[in-house]
């Protein structure tokens, strides 16, 4: 490597903290999907539960779309850097749940990304229906706030 390559490396290396890869996950704040969904989670207490608030950007649905409220639960929430945790939402303009599982994750940067998968269960009025009624995806939700 020349020198350029030692100065870049140099340089890089000192606009990076280096606590940043290991720095805890909070998921306190204002969070955005690749959709353009976004979400409120709120302060958690000692038992890890939190709740929120969540703006889809996108619905299985023609309703117009309302803010819905969430309810979580974070494993370890005192001790884990990149805790797993759950959270369901319970949306105000569909018959529809949606739950979603994931974890966060700090890159070497110290930008915060949680990742998650989601299940959208819809009610359906017969259960000969029963298997249509649940879509899988996954989302990448980052900090905006
Ligand atoms: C509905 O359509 O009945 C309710 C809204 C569902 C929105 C889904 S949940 C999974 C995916 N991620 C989002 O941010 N929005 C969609």
């Amino acid at each position: 490597m020349g020198t350029l390559g030692c100065c870049l490396l140099l340089a890089l290396a000192l606009l990076v903290p280096p606590e940043a890869a290991s720095r805890k996950c909070d998921l306190q704040g204002l969070w955005r999907n690749e959709l353009g969904s976004n979400m409120t989670i709120l302060a958690m207490n000692t038992a890890g539960t939190f709740s929120g608030s969540y703006h889809t950007a996108v619905a299985a649905t023609n309703k117009q779309i309302l803010v819905s409220p969430l309810q979580g639960v974070q494993q370890h929430p005192s001790a884990k850097r990149h805790p797993a945790f759950g959270f369901i939402v319970q949306w105000q303009f569909s018959d529809s749940t949606t739950a979603f599982v994931g974890q966060c994750f700090v890159d070497h940067r110290g930008k915060e990304k949680l990742e998650t998968m989601w299940l959208l269960r819809e009610e359906v009025l017969s259960h000969k229906d029963a298997w249509k009624a649940t879509r899988i995806g996954s989302s990448i939700f980052t900090r905006i706030k």
